[in-house]
C-alpha cells in the first residue's frame, strides 16, 4: 500500500511555503548540487526504516521508551572517530542505566549524521557590533561571524552528505562490531563520569549486569549465541529542515514501490516549520520513514489532531512521534488537553519531552543557557501529564554530548555560572555533559518504574 498522496512527489513541497530554507546566492551551483545528491547512494534503507517504526510502535503501545539525543548542530570542525565515541558511549549508558532501572526496552536514536541545519528565531544576529546573518548550521554556512563566512554554499549540502556517511559507518562499526557488546559495560564508564558520584553508581549496575550475565553461564545458557548481547541498534535522526537535501535523498523503495527519505531512519519537522498548509507538512507526508513533530505551547488540539491524521492517516503505530516541548512552567497545563484529544482521534503515536528547547535563557553576561534542575522539572511534568491522561509517557529528546563541557548549569556536581565560559564549545544550544545526561538517566529510570504503577500496574499496551 502506498502511503503518499496523489498528488505528491519527492518535490511537490516546491508548490508550498517553505520556512527556513538557505538563499542560495548562485542558482546553477544550487541546482548542480541537488543533481549531485540524487546521484549519490542513500545513507539508509528502507528496510531499516521499516525496522525502526517497528521499534517505535512497541513504544507507542507502551512496551519501550524512546532516548533520542545528540548535538543541537552538529560541526563540520569537530569530526572525529573520538567525538563519535564519546557520544555513543553515554548513550549506550544512559540506556544500560533506564533499562536497568526500569525493566523497559530503549529504542536509541540519535541527533546525529545529518543535524546539520538550523531554524532559528531570528534572521540576524550582531556579533562585537556587527550585524549578520544568524548561523543556520554548517550544511548552509561557516559559523565564523564574517559576512563571507554566513554566505550560504550549496555545495555545503554534498559535504554534510559525506559526513553523515563517515560516521554512519562508524556508528554502524562500534554498535555492530562488539564496541557496544554488553560485556564490555564497565568500559562506557569515561574517566570524567566515572570520578562523579552518579558515575560510581554506575559502576554498581554495572557490576550487577555482569553477574546477571556470570549467572546465566553459570545455569549453561550460551551466550556467545546470544546476539541481543553482542550488538545493538542504534538508528539516526535529524530535523529535516533544508528541504533541497532531504529531497535530494528521496528514493523509491524497490520491494514496496513506497518513498523514504534516504537520508536518515527518522526525520522530525521542528517547531518552526510545523505548519499545516506548510511545505515540509507536504514532504513529510509522502515519505515512509517514522516521522517526529516537535509541539510548542503554542500548539491547539484541533492542530495537532489535523498534523497526526495529515502525517499518520493510516494510524500505524510508530509513524509519528510527538515531541512536547512546552517549558517546565507550562508542560502540567498545556499538554493534557493534547493528550486527550489525540488518545480521542485513536492516533498510535508516541509521546516524547523534549525538556531542552523551551527552557533555554541568557545569563547577565549574555551566555545562552539551561539549567539541569528546570530540565528535570519538564520531564516530571511530562510524566505526571501523561499519568493524569493514562498515556504511556514514551520518550526523550534531549541535547547533549559526550565531552566534559560546561553548557548547562547545575546537575549534580554543579555547573556554576561563573564556570559556564570555561568549556563552552555548542555551536547552537547549550547541551548536557556526560555527567549531567547520566544523572538525567538515572532521575528518568525512577520516573519510569513509577509511571506503570500508577497505572495499574500495567502499560497501555496490556490493557
Ligand atoms: C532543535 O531540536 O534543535 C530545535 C531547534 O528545536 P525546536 O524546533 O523544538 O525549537
Ligand atoms: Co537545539
Amino acid at each position: 500500500m502506498t502511503l503518499s498522496p496523489p498528488t505528491w512527489s519527492p518535490s511537490s513541497w516546491r508548490g508550498y511555503p517553505a520556512r527556513h530554507q538557505a538563499d542560495w546566492p548562485d542558482e546553477d551551483a544550487a541546482e548542480a548540487a541537488r543533481l549531485r545528491l540524487r546521484a549519490l547512494p542513500p545513507l539508509v534503507f528502507a528496510g531499516e526504516a521499516r525496522q525502526l517504526q517497528s521499534a517505535l510502535a512497541e513504544v507507542a503501545t507502551g512496551r519501550a521508551f524512546l532516548l533520542q539525543a545528540g548535538d543541537c548542530a552538529e560541526s563540520f570542525h569537530d569530526f572525529s572517530a573520538i567525538t563519535i565515541r564519546e557520544k555513543l558511549k553515554i548513550m549506550l549508558q544512559m540506556s544500560a542505566v533506564m533499562i536497568y532501572g526500569s525493566t523497559t526496552p530503549v529504542v536509541k536514536v540519535g541527533r546525529i549524521a545529518g543535524q546539520f541545519a538550523k531554524a532559528r528565531t531570528s534572521p540576524t544576529e550582531t556579533v562585537d557590533g556587527t550585524e549578520l546573518p544568524s548561523f543556520r548550521g554548517h550544511m548552509v554556512h561557516d559559523d565564523v561571524p564574517t559576512a563571507e563566512g554566513r554566505t550560504p554554499d550549496p555545495a555545503r549540502m554534498i559535504q554534510a552528505y559525506h559526513q553523515a556517511a563517515a560516521t554512519l559507518n562508524l556508528l554502524r562499526a562500534f554498535t555492530k562490531g562488539g564496541f557496544a557488546d554488553l560485556n564490555r559495560v564497565h568500559m562506557w564508564n569515561q574517566e570524567f563520569v566515572a570520578s562523579s558520584p552518579q558515575g560510581r553508581r554506575y559502576e554498581r549496575i554495572a557490576a550487577d549486569i555482569e553477574r546477571a550475565l556470570r549467572f546465566m553461564a553459570a545455569i549453561g545458557i550460551d551466550l556467545a549465541d546470544l546476539q541481543a548481547l553482542h550488538q545493538v541498534d542504534v538508528w539516526t535522526s535529524h530535523e529535516g529542515l533544508l528541504l533541497d537535501y532531504e529531497e535530494g535523498l528521496t528514493r523509491r523503495d524497490s520491494t514496496t514501490g513506497d518513498w523514504y527519505d534516504c537520508s536518515a531512519h527518522m526525520l522530525w519537522i521542528g517547531e518552526r516549520t510545523r505548519q499545516l498548509d506548510g511545505a515540509h507538512l507536504e514532504f513529510f507526508s509522502g515519505v515512509r520513514n517514522p516521522i517526529g513533530c516537535k509541539l510548542g505551547p503554542a500548539a491547539s488540539a484541533d492542530e495537532v489532531v489535523e498534523l497526526a491524521e495529515r502525517l499518520n492517516p493510516g494510524r500505524e503505530p510508530g509513524r509519528l512521534t510527538l515531541i512536547s516541548r512546552m517549558g517546565a512552567d507550562r508542560v502540567r497545563e498545556v499538554l493534557p488537553p493534547l493528550l486527550r484529544a489525540v488518545r480521542e482521534a485513536e492516533q498510535p503515536v508516541v509521546w516524547a519531552c523534549d525538556p531542552m528547547h523551551a527552557n533555554v535563557f541568557r545569563t547577565e553576561s549574555g551566555i545562552k543557557t539551561r539549567r539541569f534542575e528546570v530540565i528535570m522539572d519538564e520531564i516530571e511534568g511530562f510524566f505526571s501529564a501523561c499519568r493524569e491522561e493514562g498515556v504511556w509517557p514514551g520518550g526523550v529528546h534531549l541535547e547533549f554530548t559526550g565531552d566534559a563541557v560546561t553548557e548547562c548549569l547545575g546537575g549534580s556536581d554543579t555547573v556554576l555560572e561563573e564556570a559556564l565560559s570555561t568549556n563552552y564549545m555548542s555551536l547552537c544550544d547549550p547541551r548536557l555533559n556526560a555527567r549531567q545526561s547520566l544523572d538525567l538517566a538515572f532521575h528518568v529510570a525512577e520516573l519510569m518504574r513509577g509511571a506503570w504503577p500508577e497505572m495499574g500496574g500495567q502499560s497501555p499496551g496490556e490493557m
